[in-house]
């Protein structure tokens, strides 16, 4: 592909950063055509979120647009994750200062807008769900214009609550309008993210780099693996989400999945932002709707954020 071809994969990536959002943005800039970054309140409320998605685009020298979206879920009160991310979203770092505010307060207006002038976009979101099902409902006509929705969220188990993974279980609602939308959908849940940990010898292998960029990300790295370290009993380092839904669709060869119907619990006292899988062995079960992904060759997909991180480190 030469320098002046666009890269023939084009997304928007929908995040709240978020220590892994951001190795997701990394992956997604590398090897993909990364159309703008979209953001929504999740980890950290929104004006954190954005802060960190524009820092980002900032450290990886882009031009990809950073447009800042909702700053609460549509139903269930704002809720975040600072005691996995820190307040700011991205503790940990000595961060440059933004370069610039976000080129919109916008986020669905861009996602409608850049779907309809592009051919073949995929969605990527990596926090809550609540820009895209706003975007859905607005124009009704993204759902057949679309490549698909590739995912991070999810799982046949919680870490927010026992039943619900954290951006299902922020916005439930939302979380329901995506998994029912109707076209390709393709689910990054933890049962594959808690595969892909940010272990020691991996975070040295980002260390080892030169340049800011891999100073910046194997500090936040190291934080984000203490923070799990602390928090489980069971986990090395940290599960880094977030680039799965992105290599689901650059890289799906190292990834097995399992096409399942999937749907939203959004009432359950207990289980609400709870994906209901149905793995039964049974002829009448649901059409199928989500591609879940289900395990991830570790080493391999590392080595991608790895190189990916090393370009842009040149
Ligand atoms: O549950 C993990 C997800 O919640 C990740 O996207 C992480 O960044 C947080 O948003
Ligand atoms: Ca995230």
């Amino acid at each position: 592909m030469s320098p002046t071809q666009p890269h023939p994969l084009p997304i928007i990536l929908d995040c709240d950063p978020g220590h892994d959002d951001a190795i997701a943005i990394v992956v997604a800039a590398r090897h993909t055509n990364l159309l703008g970054i979209t953001t929504v309140a999740g980890n950290a409320p929104l004006d954190a979120t954005t802060r960190n998605a524009i820092i980002m685009r900032d450290l990886l020298g882009l031009d990809a647009p950073v447009h800042a979206g909702a700053n609460r879920p549509l139903v269930q009160p704002a809720r975040h994750a600072g005691y996995v991310h820190g307040v700011s979203g991205m503790d940990g770092a000595d961060l440059p200062e933004p370069s610039r505010p976000a080129e919109s307060h916008d986020a669905v207006g861009f996602i409608i807008e850049t779907c309809r002038a592009h051919e073949g976009v995929w969605l990527v979101p990596t926090g809550p769900l609540t820009n895209i099902a706003l975007a859905l409902r607005a124009a009704p006509d993204l759902a057949a214009r679309i490549a698909g929705i590739s995912v991070m969220g999810g799982g046949t188990f919680g870490n927010r609550t026992a039943a619900a993974e954290f951006n299902l279980w922020a916005d439930p609602e939302a979380a329901d309008m995506v998994f029912s939308y109707g076209g390709p959908l393709i689910m990054s849940g933890l049962d594959v993210t808690h595969r892909f940990q940010a272990l020691p010898d991996r975070i040295e292998m980002v260390r080892s780099l030169p340049g800011r960029l891999a100073a910046v990300l194997s500090d936040l790295l190291d934080f984000f693996s203490e923070t799990y370290r602390s928090r489980h009993h069971h986990i090395t380092g940290a599960a880094v989400h977030d680039p799965c839904a992105v290599m689901a669709l650059t890289h799906p060869h190292l990834f097995r999945r399992e096409f399942r119907h999937v749907e939203i619990e959004t009432h359950g006292l207990r289980t609400a932002g709870m994906t209901v899988i149905d793995q039964r062995d049974l002829k009448e079960v649901p059409d199928a709707n989500c591609d879940v992904q289900v395990d991830v060759d570790a080493d391999a997909a590392w080595d991608v954020v790895v190189e990916a991180i090393a370009h842009f480190s040149r």
